[in-house]
């Protein structure tokens, strides 16, 4: 598994991971139609995990103010797992460790929410009736410099 920096030129294999067939697809709790995943794969600062040609898992976050929010990530079913999300957040969030990082979850997502607590991020926040099945949002932060919780 190679991580390295996404740029413009992934989008395809970013939208393909998601909605091509086997792919990672729409749920709840991952609800990205390609409408709204490809001004991230265009625009956003990115990170991917390749498997020889295949995207295996990708992230996407925004920076504001010095603080910095993933607003999406995902693991093709294929390759899940296998470490790469813990690889991909981690190299990133090394990259800024003295920043904030926050990310919102839908509650019921017990894999991600295990996997960012992990790394060191904690619920600061709820979101009642966030998502369209009426499942509530967590608001996760990690806070600069931040363990993985003993
Ligand atoms: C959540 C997700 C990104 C994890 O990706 P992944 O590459 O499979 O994760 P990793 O292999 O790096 O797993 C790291 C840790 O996360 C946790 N984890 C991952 N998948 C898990 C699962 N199905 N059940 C419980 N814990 C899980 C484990 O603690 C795991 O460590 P371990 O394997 O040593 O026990 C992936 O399941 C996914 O893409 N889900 C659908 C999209 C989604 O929910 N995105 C998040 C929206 S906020």
């Amino acid at each position: 598994m190679i991580a390295q920096p996404l740029t413009p030129v992934d989008e395809e294999a970013v939208v393909r991971a998601v909605h091509g067939p086997g792919g990672i697809g729409i749920s709840p709790a991952f609800n990205w139609p390609e409408a709204a995943l490809r001004p991230e794969a265009r625009f956003q600062p990115g990170w991917g995990v390749w498997e020889g040609p295949r995207l295996a898992a990708f992230l996407f976050w925004r920076e504001n103010g010095g603080e910095f929010e993933i607003s999406v990530l995902a693991t093709h079913p294929e390759f899940r797992r296998r470490g790469a999300m813990r690889l991909l957040l981690q190299r990133v969030i090394d990259a800024h460790s003295q920043k904030i990082w926050r990310l919102e979850v839908h509650e019921d997502n017990a894999a991600a929410i295990a996997l960012y607590r992990q790394l060191g991020f904690q619920k600061i926040a709820r979101r009642a009736r966030y998502y369209r099945d009426g499942g509530a949002a967590l608001l996760m932060e990690r806070a600069p410099g931040a363990r993985e919780p003993g």
